[in-house]
């Protein structure tokens, strides 16, 4: 980390999260002088270090634990199913863990490259705003440093929301962060929430041996998400041996002595359990919507009810910067601008969905923009949203459900992946492509997928809307065989009644 009081910068970001790193990479590539100041020890924010890239890491190596150990814990696409037999399978979740970190390192340390052969001078402190054009960094120790900046871009984040009846930290409750780095596998754990972290971290949990019981408030699984696409991958998280529970609400909880496996206890899996993170257990006290009372109890309880913008000790309020107060994000114009001239917001902090790759692409508009080019998300529309279950979920467009409240008169086209030969040669059978498109002009609309690689799959559906494309577009596209893109071609051709591995008919 480097200083300079006397320089004003043109462009000084705030968090390096996907937004701010990106910000500052394309602000300095189109050659303003850039800097970024990043509180914690290593850049690349919550979604490299405590979020998308952790839990992904674990979610591959719980997988394969869970394909090995053939429990039906992946799904139908267990070792065994392809003849081969595995002896006595170990646990290691130290060295899971440590695997974890090394990605995590090698990533954030790749961002710290970037920086540099970018130019971006980088400081280590909290950064707050204390002027037009001025911001304060906090160093570690005391000191404080004032930087100033023609363009300062805040790129914050959020943290986890929590629940206030909860207290996070004690009696086995627990964030998404912390659920990231047990040392043990508990041996019940309950999630409340089946947002995008229930559903994936409560799988990791599962896959190495935990009994996990998924709580939510809602009366589907990913809320919002389409609705067929919630219903098929709850039947198979239920067939995985996650226990959803959905339209009940938690109305609080009690100690309930000793662990129930204790310090030397074994999950399912056999793995040794919490000792060290799972508190003495509770019981959490539910009502469902018909006012039928249930209780759960749980050694661990992850937290996991959606994220907050987090603009704490930002200095917002002191320099009047306007904040939405229904969600508590901060109000920018069509130019990510805030209330307060040359003071910008990005990611997580604005509004539009949480996710990375929002906020890279805003990453990059602000900094066109602050260059004077025509910097722009160009469709908020094609985000697509992926949960890295297995079988994977991945979406885009809008849902069945969105198309018939907004009175829109679409085709519908599906395709199952026990029809894909490539899914059938992978042992992974579960799950389906759906398409949807204007009746009318036959445009993609939306497009949703529940199965292998969904999070892959996506990406074409993504061109394609981008692009104002058809359902037709897709149906006349020649795709490799055998491969799982094929799959969104016959739900294409479905939607027109002329699948050719399906019976396909034309619909009315
Ligand atoms: P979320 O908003 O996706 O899901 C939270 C869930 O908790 C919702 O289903 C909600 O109905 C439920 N809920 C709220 N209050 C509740 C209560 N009192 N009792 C039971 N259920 C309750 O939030 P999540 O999963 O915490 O993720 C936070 C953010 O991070 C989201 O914006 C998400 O999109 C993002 N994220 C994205 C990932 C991805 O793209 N794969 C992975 C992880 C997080």
């Amino acid at each position: 980390m480097s200083s300079n009081e006397s320089e004003i910068y043109d462009c000084l970001v705030i968090g390096s999260g996907p937004g701010g790193y990106v910000a500052a990479i394309r602000a300095a590539q189109l050659g303003m002088t850039t800097a970024i100041v990043e509180k914690n020890e290593r850049f690349g924010g919550t979604c490299l270090n405590i979020g998308c890239i952790p839990s992904k890491a674990l979610l591959d190596s719980s997988e394969l634990y869970a394909r090995l150990r053939g429990s039906g814990g992946a799904g139908g696409h267990d070792i065994g199913a392809h003849g081969i037999k595995v002896g006595k399978l170990d646990l290691d979740l130290k060295t899971m863990m440590a695997r974890k970190q090394q990605v995590v390192e090698k990533l954030t340390s790749g961002v710290g490259q970037l920086f540099k052969g970018n130019g971006v001078e980088t400081f280590n402190g909290v950064g707050r705003l204390v002027d037009r054009g001025k911001v304060e960094v906090s160093v570690p120790g005391g000191e404080k440093q004032t930087l100033k900046a023609k363009n300062i871009i805040l790129a914050t984040g959020s943290v986890p929301a929590g629940l206030p009846i909860f207290p996070i930290g004690r009696d086995g409750f627990l964030t998404s962060t912390e659920a990231l780095s047990l040392q043990g596998v508990p041996a019940r754990l309950v999630v409340i929430g089946a947002g995008a972290i229930g559903l994936e971290l409560g799988s990791v949990w599962a896959r190495l041996g935990a009994e996990v019981t998924v709580i939510e408030l809602l009366d589907q699984i990913l809320p919002g998400m389409d609705s067929e696409i919630s219903r098929r991958l709850r039947s198979i998280l239920g067939k995985q041996g996650l226990q959803i529970f959905t339209g009940i609400r938690v109305l609080g909880y009690e100690k309930a002595g000793k662990p129930k496996s204790g310090k030397a206890g074994k999950s399912r899996a056999g793995a040794d359990t919490a000792g060290k993170d799972g508190a003495a257990g509770v019981i959490l006290s539910t009502e469902g919507k018909d006012g039928r009372q249930q209780q759960f109890a749980a050694d661990v309880v992850l937290v996991a009810v959606g994220r907050r913008p987090y603009s704490e000790g930002l200095g917002l309020a002191e320099l009047g910067v306007k904040i939405d107060k229904r969600g508590g994000r901060v109000v920018v114009d069509d130019r990510f601008q805030t209330s307060l001239a040359g003071v910008y917001a990005i990611g997580d902090l604005i509004p539009g969905p949480m996710l990375a790759h929002k906020a890279e692409e805003e990453g990059i508009a602000v900094a066109e923009i602050l260059a004077g080019k025509p910097g722009e998300v160009n469709n908020y529309g094609t985000i697509p949203s992926v949960v890295y279950t297995w079988p994977e979920v991945a979406s885009v467009g809008k849902s069945e459900e969105a198309l018939k409240q907004e009175g829109v008169e679409y085709s519908k086209g599906t395709f199952p992946f026990r029809a894909n030969g490539r899914a059938v040669a992978m042992a992974s059978e579960d799950g389906l492509v759906k398409i949807l498109a204007d009746k009318r002009t036959d445009r993609l609309l939306g497009v949703h997928i529940v199965g292998p690689w969904a999070s892959d799959l996506i990406a074409e559906a993504v061109t394609v809307m981008e692009f104002g494309g058809s359902a037709e577009d897709i149906a006349r596209t020649v795709h490799a065989h055998p491969t799982l893109p094929e799959a969104l071609r016959e739900a294409a051709l479905d939607a027109d009644g002329r699948a050719i591995h399906i019976l396909s008919r034309k619909k009315s």
